[in-house]
């Protein structure tokens, strides 16, 4: 196997290499549940597509165990010259969900998505390999979730991994499509399923070392768009946006000044400047530490 993954120990399926990277353009989907090793998958696809396209993209819509950018964020980047890099060296892009799951925040996940597959392919990207959370249950909304997200982004391939049954409720129309080419993958046995705790201790590690950069920052609300001002509160977590709704960095709300309209917010961002917006999320956290303070 030629290609070259960051992470060693990993180990390529024969599965894998029935799909062929030069059969494949437009926008592959990945989806699976928590664990299943989408993302290990999504990265080797990237890296395989790279060999084939002049311009390919990585969509990581993980918004709880984010690859590319931090928790609560969607991101996109593109690779650039050098090509046959993880995580992919180009331009990049980031949308804020504002929670670090899609549930109760379906709209933003799958609206947010599609503005970076948008964006993508203004970008020139010709292939561009979509990541996504773990919510493929159906009881908790991730079936409604992923198939409004693959009639919206129109994938031409959806790659599934599957361990038993657990995504054809979600799989199974469209495997009678012609709008797509499903793949079924299955679950690697060397799959390291990760617990609650990591999974918490890893975006705690996240925020921790962005907010260790951060310094306060006095916003006027005279001067910027505030969107979500009903969550308003010490501790919420917001981002900065620009004039597209892209996010351009994320802070904590401080304290409100309600005399001089001033929101002071901890953020590594160093001035207002080019920020149009900022759009309040629903987690609370502690930049100090990085530990959420719940929703
Ligand atoms: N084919 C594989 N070979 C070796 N390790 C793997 C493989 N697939 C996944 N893993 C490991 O299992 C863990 C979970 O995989 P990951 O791709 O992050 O899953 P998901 O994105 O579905 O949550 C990671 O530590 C990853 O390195
Ligand atoms: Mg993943």
């Amino acid at each position: 196997m030629s290609v070259k993954m960051t992470s060693s120990n990993i180990s390529f399926p024969r599965e894998w290499e029935r799909i062929n990277p030069e059969s494949l353009e437009g926008t592959i989907m990945v989806i699976g549940e928590s664990d299943s090793g989408k993302t290990t998958f999504a990265r080797y696809l990237f890296l395989q597509l790279c060999r084939c396209h002049n311009s390919v993209a990585f969509l990581d819509c993980d918004v709880g165990q984010s690859t590319l950018g931090l928790p609560t964020t969607m991101n996109l980047a593109l690779s650039s010259g050098e090509r046959s890099v993880f995580p992919p060296k180009g331009e990049t892009l980031s949308y804020f969900v504002g929670s670090t799951s899609p549930r109760g925040h379906m709209l933003p996940t799958v609206i947010g998505a599609h503005k970076l597959q948008k964006k993508a392919q203004e970008l020139g990207a010709e292939a561009i390999v979509v990541d996504t959370t773990g919510l493929v249950s159906r009881a908790a909304g991730g079936g409604a979730l992923k198939q409004w997200k693959i009639e919206l982004l129109k994938p031409s391939v959806l790659v599934g991994l599957e361990r038993g049954a657990e995504l054809e409720h979600i799989l199974w129309p469209w495997r009678w499509d012609k709008r797509v080419r499903v793949y079924d993958l299955p679950v690697s046995e060397h799959v390291i399923e990760k617990t609650r705790t990591e999974r918490i201790t890893h975006r705690e590690k996240r925020f921790l070392s962005y907010f260790q950069k951060a310094h306060a920052l006095r916003v006027a609300f005279r001067e910027v768009v505030v969107f979500g001002i009903e969550m308003m509160a010490g501790g919420r977590l917001l981002a900065f946006q620009d004039d597209q709704g892209f996010a351009m960095a994320l802070g904590v709300a401080r304290a409100y000044d309600r005399n001089g309209q001033e929101l002071a917010v901890s953020t590594p961002l160093p001035s207002p400047e080019g920020v149009s917006s900022i759009r309040f999320g629903s987690l609370k956290l502690d930049p100090a530490t990085g530990q959420e303070l719940g929703k």
